[in-house]
């Protein structure tokens, strides 16, 4: 099957240009062909932007275990809907992805749900050594430095150095100092009050950690990738590593701050928290700059009856992949960053952080999984139309400028305009970690 793409504003990785794009088969086979192509179908684009698919490199789509929050099915419906064509999923499913077995059960369960292409990472524990350097058919190894939702955890020094030293596959991990985290707690016990959130999960429990983490990696000269930054000062630390370290942020880091919780309550509570304003603008200047290089959710779907418990007993948390792009896109309306700004956090960036095999651009012979968003469409985001499990969003009654509209998964149509193609299925990502990630390609 050969289908033309024609008239759209093409994303391409240096230029957004109006240009053909031919899709044949799971692949782009030309850009700007001639006149005279014979093609199977037409699209007629005009007026709207060709992207890459958003590849999201942090999500918790909580199947196995959780599935009354969510599940790979109705999470990788939200990504289409959202121009996600990959996910990247957290291992603090139930149980926990931390063998090899448990992962290739992940796969074959996406493999058989999943209207979206997948991976998955494995989760480290104090004493899973052998699993973590055998590992294969994943991104990496995700380390909770600091415990969040689940039991994952691996504070002590002596097990960190070891998963570095003795461990090939990249690492990623959350960033919260648990000695930090567990004192605050403490001094605030018995507080019902949710913006203590951010007192507990503080400023100096994410610096802790972040710098702890760079400096193992630093010193065992291991590929790390630092999820979620919160604050002003992580980034200041990253400016320091290039060469070895990435980093990203999330949109509820970009977009809300502490002055929220009192419209929101519990709905922005998560780990890390949100801070100040201040640390918000000051993640937009380290994207923009290059110290922060990707843009993934952290997708972390609870039920609002769960979300509605008095603090501290509701979870952190909130969900986004089906509102990231969008929300991105309403900022490149704001005139706070470009377009092909948003395509490298959200696509290019987290291809090559991962090593992934095709992916993330607009180029021949890269897989057809792509997104078309009008950038002049106003519509606001509403729980009602949430395709998330949980059915609801932090955003909800945001009116947002830019929206995916139709998505393609290896060059099949996934979702046009609220419908969605429920019998495609995506496939597993392919990592190709000789490539040596972000630094080492461009
Ligand atoms: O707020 C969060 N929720 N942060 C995490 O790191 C985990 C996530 C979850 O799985 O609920």
């Amino acid at each position: 099957m050969r289908l033309l793409i024609k008239n759209a504003q093409v994303v391409l990785p240096d230029v957004i240009e109006r240009v053909s794009v031919v899709i044949d088969g799971a692949q782009i086979a030309d850009i700007d062909p001639a006149s005279q192509l014979s093609v199977h179908d037409v699209v007629d684009a005009t007026g709207l932007h060709l992207m890459p698919g958003v590849i999201d490199d942090q999500v918790h789509f909580r199947e196995p275990g959780l599935t009354h929050k969510e599940d790979l099915a109705t999470a990788s419906r939200a990504c289409a809907k959202g121009g996600v064509t990959t996910f990247l999923e957290m291992p603090n499913t139930v149980p926990a992805t931390i063998t090899q077995a448990r992962l290739e059960e992940k796969l074959a369960l996406a493999a058989s749900k999943s209207l979206v292409n997948y991976g998955f990472y494995i989760g480290a524990t104090p004493d899973n050594l052998d699993e973590l350097r055998h590992a294969h058919r994943t991104p990496g190894i995700k380390i909770f430095i600091g415990s969040s939702t689940g039991d994952l955890l691996v504070d002590e020094q002596e097990a960190l150095e070891r998963i570095f030293a003795e461990t090939t596959l990249p690492i990623t991990a959350h960033c919260e100092d648990e000695t930090t985290v567990r004192a605050n707690a403490a001094q605030l016990a018995g507080t019902n009050d949710v913006a203590d959130h951010s007192r507990i999960r503080d400023h100096k429990a994410a610096l802790i950690a972040t710098r702890r983490a760079i400096d193992l990696a630093h010193r065992h000269r291991h590929r790390f990738h630092v999820l979620h930054v919160s604050t002003g000062a992580e980034t200041e630390l990253l400016a320091d590593h290039r060469g070895l370290i990435t980093g990203e942020a999330c949109p509820h880091h970009l977009l809300f701050n502490t002055d929220d919780y009192a419209r929101l309550g519990t709905l922005v509570q998560m780990n890390p928290s949100i801070k100040t304003a201040a640390d918000s603008e000051q993640l937009w200047q380290a994207l923009l700059d290059g110290r922060l290089q990707v843009v993934a959710t952290d997708h972390a779907p609870h039920t609002l009856e769960e979300k509605r418990k008095p603090y501290p007993a509701s979870p952190s948390g909130v969900p986004a992949v089906e509102n990231s792009l969008a929300l991105m896109l309403n900022e490149v309306h704001n005139g706070r960053c470009t377009l092909q700004q948003v395509a490298h956090w959200m696509c290019d960036a987290p291809a090559r952080v991962w090593d992934i095999v095709g992916k993330g651009r607009i180029a021949v012979g890269y897989d057809a999984d792509l997104v078309l968003v009008d950038l002049e469409r106003t519509a606001e985001v509403l729980n009602e139309n949430q395709i998330t499990k949980c059915g609801w969003s932090p955003w909800h009654g945001m009116r947002l400028t830019g929206w995916p509209v139709r998505t393609w998964v290896m060059g099949h149509e996934v979702f046009r305009d609220g419908q969605f193609h429920d019998d495609i299925r995506g496939r597993e990502v392919r990592f190709d970690h000789a490539r040596g990630g972000y630094w080492a390609t461009s």
